[in-house]
């Protein structure tokens, strides 16, 4: 139900050096978070997820400016950040991706949502999605991603955010420990990330058809993950014909969803 006392979180605006003005709370939340969550994640995100901290300065002690994180990763691997509105057209999406950059929202949370949001904010955005685009091949997927999903157009994007939502945002991959996370949303979530490796949820080799046909809900810890065996191997996956294949999907339809009906 609308809270009509809640206060609404509103983009912020960069001085002209394209830093943006936190606040003593905004850099208390930003530490509470951090800390608990790179406690929390140790054993559970991919090895080079924790070098992307490392390589990108992330620390708790200050709310990052997305125009330092930018400036380390064209260094790195070319890529970039580009702070923007919470939510942004799908086809703006689709081009900065493909620019292999990626749109970071940079309001950073409350403290009484410092559990759960659910728009992206800052911390999922840093925490959760920067540290991997200092992989290159990590990177090339989502230069990639966006340029496929710029040229099948408008038609295709549902299926394509649902190829991001089971990647991007909620992917996990094989490594000789086993199955570990990836995506920003595992990263940068306590109860995603305990659910993902508790064993409770289902962790399925990535199949792209698969991914296709598979409905989820956002408010939820999720039921099913995808594990890819490595992101050359997701990145190839894009060669398919993907037109073909969403088209089949949208006609056999989704599998039955292992969640519960919103309420
Ligand atoms: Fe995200």
């Amino acid at each position: 139900m609308l809270d009509l006392n809640k206060q609404e979180y509103t983009s912020l605006s960069a001085d002209i050096h394209g830093r943006y003005p936190y606040s003593q709370e905004n850099h208390d939340v930003w530490k509470d978070l951090f800390d608990r969550q790179v406690a929390g994640l140790k054993g559970k995100m991919v090895d080079s997820y924790f070098d992307g901290i490392s390589a990108l300065g992330l620390i708790s002690d200050q709310v990052p400016q997305v125009v330092d994180i930018n400036t380390r990763l064209q260094r790195l691997t070319g890529a970039g950040v580009e702070g923007v509105p919470a939510i942004i057209p799908p086809t703006r999406f689709f081009t900065l991706l493909s620019e292999r950059k990626f749109p970071v929202a940079t309001f950073l949370r409350r403290r009484e949502d410092i559990d759960y949001i659910e728009e992206p904010d800052l911390f999922h955005e840093v925490f959760g999605h920067c540290p991997l685009l200092t992989d290159r091949a990590y990177c090339d997927f989502i230069e990639a991603f966006g340029k496929r999903a710029l040229t099948l157009g408008k038609g295709y994007s549902w299926h394509m955010f649902r190829l991001f939502w089971f990647t991007i945002e909620f992917g996990m991959i094989h490594t000789k420990d086993g199955p570990r996370g990836f995506g920003a949303g595992i990263a940068s979530s306590p109860a995603e990330v305990e659910n993902a490796l508790s064993g409770r949820a289902e962790i399925r080799d990535f199949d792209l058809m698969e991914v296709l046909r598979t409905p989820y809900r956002i408010d939820i810890v999720q039921p099913i993950y995808f594990a890819i065996d490595s992101f050359e191997t997701l990145t190839r996956s894009l060669d398919n014909d993907l037109a073909a294949m969403i088209d089949a999907a949208k006609l056999e339809g989704d599998l039955p969803p292992l969640f519960d009906p919103a309420p």
